[in-house]
Parts: C-alpha cells; sequence; structure tokens
C-alpha cells in the first residue's frame, strides 16, 4: 500500500500538524523563478532530533495516531478465506490471478532500490523547518508503506490454503512493502533518526475493517499512491534543481509497484460482484473516495512548504492526484463522487480554510470557535453526498424485468 506525503496510503482521517516558525533559509531561485526553502550551503544539524521526541538514541517515536495519521488495519481473516475459497465463490478468475501472479514473480524492481552516497549529503544540506518537514513526510510514508507489509503479510499466510495464487500474491505484495518502507526507514537514517518497526508492530493500535472496505481502502490508497508518486517524479524531472533529496529520483519504478498492487485489487473486485452491484456498495465506494480525498487534501494543506520546496503547487498536485485518481477508480467501483464538478474543488477549499481555524483556535484555547468550525466541516462533509455522483464501474445491469426476468450481470 501507498501512500500513501505519506505518498500513498491514504491515511486516515482529518488531523494536525502545526506549521512552525517560519526560519526558513532561501536559495537561489530554481528554473521557474520560484525560490525554494531550507537549503544552506553546508550542514551542522546533523546531530539534533529537532524537537522530535526519540525512544532511545537516533530512534524517534511514532507520532501521536490522530484522524489523519496512516494506520495499521486488521481484518475477518475468516471471511477472506471464504472469499477466495473456489468452492464458495464461482466468481474467481483464476486466469487473471495467474496473471497477476506471474507479474508479480518478474520483480521488477528487485534492484531497484540500492542506495548511493548521495542520500547522506543531500541530507545534511537540508535544514530548518524544511528538514523537519523532510523528517515528518519520510515517517509518516515509512508508517503507511508498513502498514501495507503488515496486512498484505497476514493475508498471504492466512489465504495459502483455501487460494495458494491469491496468497503468494499477498505475499509477494508484503515483499513490495516492506523494500519501500525499508527504504524510507533509511532515508531517516540520513536525518539521524529511524523508526523501531517492530515495536510499531506490537504496541501501535490496529484498525478494524471488514474485507469489503479493506477491498476500498486498498484499492484507492494503492492508485492514489501510484499518481502521487509519478506526478512528484515528472514534476521533478522537468525541474531537476528542486530535487533537494535523490529518493524521489526512485520514484517511477516505485510507483510502478503500487499501480500493480492497485491492479490486483482490482481483480480482487472483480472477483466479488457483491461489493460492486448494489445501492449500498455505491455509498461505500463514494464514501471511501471521499474520505481518501478529503484526507489527502486537508493532511497536504497542512504542509505547503514541502511541495513548495520540491517545486509543487500543493493545490494544482493535489486536484491533479484527485482527478486522476477518480478516473482510474471509476473503471472498477460502482460510483464516484464527481470531482470534475467545480463545486467539488470549492468545497475542498472551504475544508482546508475550516481546517486551518479548527487548528489556530487549538491552539489559542477556544473551544467555542474550534466546535463552530468543527460543524461548519462536518455540514460541508455531508454535502458532498448530496452532489450528483457518477454511475460507474466495470459491470453493467439490466434491470429485473417486469415478467420476472434475470437480472444480467456482465464485464
Ligand atoms: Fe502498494
Ligand atoms: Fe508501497
Amino acid at each position: 500500500m501507498n501512500g500513501k506525503l505519506s505518498m500513498r496510503r491514504v491515511n486516515g482521517t482529518l488531523g494536525a500538524m502545526r506549521a512552525g516558525p517560519a526560519t526558513l533559509a532561501k536559495r537561489a531561485s530554481g528554473p521557474g523563478g520560484r525560490a525554494a526553502f531550507g537549503v544552506r550551503a553546508q550542514a551542522s544539524n546533523t546531530d539534533e532530533t529537532m524537537g522530535f521526541k526519540t525512544m532511545r538514541k537516533g530512534v524517534k517515536e511514532a507520532s501521536d495516531e490522530t484522524l489523519l495519521t496512516p494506520r495499521f488495519y486488521t481484518t475477518d481473516f475468516d471471511e477472506m478465506e471464504q472469499l477466495f475459497s473456489k468452492e464458495f465463490n464461482p466468481n474467481i478468475n483464476m486466469d487473471e490471478f495467474d496473471a497477476c501472479l506471474n507479474e508479480f514473480r518478474n520483480d521488477y524492481n528487485r534492484i531497484h532500490f540500492v542506495r548511493n552516497d548521495t542520500f547522506k549529503k543531500a541530507a545534511e544540506n537540508i535544514d530548518g523547518e524544511t528538514r523537519k518537514i523532510f523528517v515528518e513526510f519520510l515517517e509518516r510514508s515509512c508508517t503507511a508503506e508498513f502498514s501495507g507489509f503488515l496486512l498484505y503479510k497476514e493475508l498471504g499466510r492466512r489465504l495459502k490454503k483455501t487460494n495458494p495464487v491469491v496468497a503468494e500474491i499477498f505475499s509477494l505484495m508484503s515483499r513490495d512493502e516492506a523494500r519501500h518502507a525499508g527504504f524510507l526507514n533509511k532515508a531517516l537514517s540520513d536525518f539521524n533518526l529511524s523508526l523501531d518497526l517492530g515495536f510499531m508492530t506490537k504496541n501501535r493500535s490496529y484498525t478494524f475493517f471488514k474485507p469489503k472496505f479493506i477491498f476500498y481502502a486498498t484499492y484507492l490508497s494503492e492508485k492514489i499512491g501510484y499518481w502521487r508518486y509519478i506526478t512528484i517524479y515528472r514534476t521533478l524531472q522537468q525541474n531537476p534543481d528542486n530535487q533537494l533529496y535523490p529518493i524521489f529520483e526512485y520514484f517511477e519504478n516505485w510507483c510502478q509497484d503500487e499501480n500493480r498492487h492497485g491492479d490486483f485489487f482490482s481483480a480482487l473486485l472483480k472477483s466479488q460482484p457483491q461489493f460492486l452491484n448494489d445501492w449500498q456498495s455505491d455509498l461505500w465506494c463514494r464514501f471511501f473516495c471521499l474520505s481518501v480525498y478529503i484526507t489527502m487534501y486537508l493532511n497536504d494543506h497542512q504542509r505547503t512548504v514541502f511541495y513548495e520546496t520540491v517545486g509543487l503547487n500543493t493545490r494544482e498536485f493535489n486536484q491533479h492526484v484527485i482527478i486522476e485518481t477518480n478516473r482510474t477508480t471509476q473503471r472498477i467501483f460502482s460510483s464516484v463522487p464527481d470531482v470534475e464538478n467545480p463545486k467539488f474543488f470549492e468545497k475542498l477549499d472551504k475544508l482546508v480554510d475550516l481546517n486551518a481555524k479548527v487548528i489556530e483556535a487549538g491552539k489559542q484555547g477556544n473551544a467555542v470557535e474550534k466546535f463552530l468550525s468543527i460543524g461548519k466541516m462536518a455540514v460541508i462533509i455531508l454535502s458532498f453526498f448530496f452532489m450528483k455522483p457518477l454511475k460507474t464501474g466495470s459491470y453493467t445491469f439490466e434491470e429485473e424485468s417486469e415478467e420476472g426476468g434475470e437480472v444480467a450481470l456482465q464485464y
């Protein structure tokens, strides 16, 4: 999973992060004339923790869990076993899963995640608020990738008997996510901090989702992760001066992993038509799209300095990623929000303003203002469900005829 800036796995729900004092050192403008921040000629703060809490020397305490932070997931594994049992589920198309398995066995990125000596030096040159934001970005991303690793690994273990092909795919996806998380954790160590992933495995709380919701959420997180990585990669390719740290050079192949993971979830969803063919699935599909898009939009707008640093306009970047993810998602979800209706982003922008007010009111201890702003946010979030959605998906239905004919279901 991705996300993931927590580049992929789309991370939970709404929360807060403080924007610290602007001690940003400007550097020369990039090719677009935009000033980038936070880089100084020589490093000096390599042994500081930048105010982050540490468990022990060099090991960062995981950030508090909020509605917006990446989560660890668990599910009903017995139900999962039934869903992938050919005995219980006649819709399983093993040809498609066999093809997926061959792709994963090819292991295209086996030698992709190899570091070089430019990493440490680049990290040493990142300073001040930008350095802090980089650490937060790496931590969120690492946690999100590791969350995918844990879930896929367990699914690989639990489905071995029922469906060895699907089980092996999950295990190979957990291989990919372990690589991604490990690469990010190694990057954190360039900033003299790292995460104790073993400790987190045992001590972080796990959010329970029924299998159906795991499918919606992971499909979206993989696809949105793909669009985030590839957009950042392409932007930096055009403006290489903005690449403060070499991790972004790896995003092109990295995002192909996320794309393959998403395609596998698409095949999984097709094998479970009961999750895509009624009014409840329409609602849930939209609910998950909205949760993921809103969460990303609010999260990223609290970290605009990070995106500006790598040469992105946070708003444009987010809108592009949401539109592309939604276009991809409508090939499989039975309903998606109409994000290309101009009102959609108007509402999201209002949420950003209100979220800023909630954070400000929290800092000032103004409970009334905070409560009022949260109330206004809730009204806007609810209003998304009253916007005309798009009826989408791979399935087409013929309504049951008056003579009592059968419902036809086809790809
Ligand atoms: Fe993934
Ligand atoms: Fe990943």
